[in-house]
């Protein structure tokens, strides 16, 4: 059925208006404004959704999520995740390879693709990732069925990785695709923890965490990634920025000019090294979460053009994993639920404007990966879109969190802003006007 959007104040590509959509099929078919007339298209056949008070925006494409499945479906599976991803608004996601076992060859991307088309929520594509003994597999994969390589320049969830120098210049040198690189130096991380547990013993205060994989650890790794990408020419990004150090190596040029390309996560732009008093292992991630002096950094190259895409890493694990001592717990946080909300509320103080939040959640993750038709509210574009009332409380609990995992580091705070609704595709597949409620419908690899 087609519909008619109506009334609502649309924010795309550096503007805001108020207009109407036209969607048929799967497609957004006219964008219209305000005092355009839109009456030859009614007719019985058309469903007319008001949309007065509320925004809508292009559907968020995090292009950094774990979605555990296969091997680790007790943290959260490609059904669980993706489906709490729609009720924050995302329709599209990157998905990581630290799986059990970690997708390293075209047969386990295969295999992932073929649970996401029988179970993902929101559009999908998958990384290969790389290990001390898959460069063949990194190097000859069919394009077609990957969206990039993860390269762990540092260890962290899941055992990958790769700090062989000659693996690391022939990747560089050879790949075809864009490299992701997680960039922490793990010399110096190892060290730090010995450091740590002769002085503290086995369960040192969470605090520590930040000491161990500190501005240094992150610096160095990011440092050798961007030169190896220079010597060779590779297409980089660089995940989760957490220092004002790094950001020595991005310019604000415009990101179609630029071939090393940067991100960060909202939990670097939301909470700082004070957080570990009341939410100790809960936030524990790598990299840590900093200093406020880092966070301020990060919001200010976000909105310079520094940085260029926000994404979540979102990183599922049980409460009864993360809530063991320091070591024991794993690092990784729930988020992609929660990530255009908080967004949101940084707008409500003026950190950032609603049309960056759009530009880093959408049309940058679009361009970088070379996205058709997705990530702007356009004609012609899929009907990829959340619709959010930024003026509508919504505290989160155990009733409204939907990752399987069940807990999330925003429990307990209200945020301004609530997610009305979110189309993939055209299909409504979350709405929560009154309760959420939630309707399965295909999606596509990206
Ligand atoms: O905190 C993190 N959690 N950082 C990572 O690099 C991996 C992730 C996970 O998979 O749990
Ligand atoms: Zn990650």
């Amino acid at each position: 059925m087609s519909k008619l959007l109506l009334n609502a104040q649309i924010v795309n590509e550096g503007t805001t208006f108020r207009g109407h959509l036209f969607v048929r099929n799967q497609i957004i078919e006219r964008v219209f404004s305000e005092l355009e007339d839109y009456s030859a298209l009614m007719s019985e056949s058309v469903e007319i959704i008001d949309l007065s008070g509320y925004h809508i925006l292009p559907g968020l494409i995090d292009i950094h999520v774990h979605f555990r499945e296969p091997g680790l479906t007790q943290k959260g599976t490609i059904f669980s995740e993706s489906r709490a991803a729609v009720a924050g608004g995302v329709t599209s996601v990157l998905e990581m390879p630290n799986t059990n076992p970690p997708t390293l060859t075209e047969k386990l991307l295969d295999e992932k693709l073929s649970i996401a088309e029988k179970n993902s929520f929101v559009n999908y594509g998958f990384y290969i990732g790389v290990s001390s003994n898959n460069l063949d597999d990194v190097l000859n994969v069919d394009s077609r069925k990957t969206c990039g390589i993860k390269l762990f320049m540092g260890s962290s969830t899941g055992n990958m990785l790769v700090d062989d120098d000659e693996i690391l210049n022939k990747l560089f040198a050879e790949s075809r695709l864009p490299i992701v690189v997680h960039a922490e130096n793990e010399k110096r991380i190892l060290e730090h923890t010995e450091r740590i547990k002769s002085e503290y013993g086995n369960s040192p205060p969470i605090s520590v965490h930040p000491m161990i994989r500190d501005v240094e650890a992150c610096y160095q790794s990011t440092k050798k990634a961007v030169e190896l990408a220079q010597k060779y020419h590779t297409k980089l990004h660089i995940a989760h920025l957490s220092t004002s150090k790094e950001l020595a190596f991005f310019s604000t040029a415009p990101l179609s000019e630029k071939r090393i390309t940067s991100e960060v996560c909202v939990h670097h732009l939301w909470f700082t090294a004070n957080d570990y008093d009341c939410l100790d292992t809960k936030i524990k991630c790598n990299p840590a979460i900093k200093t406020q002096e880092h966070r301020e950094a990060l919001r200010n190259a976000v909105n310079s053009g520094q940085i260029d895409i926000i994404a979540t890493d979102h990183a599922p694990h049980t409460l009864e994993e993360k809530t063991q001592s320091y070591f024991k717990a794993p690092s990784g946080i729930p988020l992609v639920q929660h990530s255009l909300q908080a967004l949101l509320e940084l707008v409500r103080q003026h950190i950032f404007s609603l049309e960056t939040i759009v530009e880093k959640t959408a049309h940058n993750p679009a361009k970088l990966f070379g996205f058709e038709k997705r990530g702007f509210i356009r004609e012609g574009y899929f009907a990829d879109l959340v619709i959010v009332d930024l003026n509508s409380p919504q505290t989160v609990d155990s009733t409204n969190i939907f990752y399987h995992c069940g807990w999330s580091p925003f429990e307990g705070y209200t945020f301004n802003s609530k997610i009305i609704c979110t189309f993939v595709n055209g299909n409504m597949v979350f709405q929560n006007f009154t309760t959420p409620e939630f309707n399965f419908s295909k999606t596509y690899q990206l």
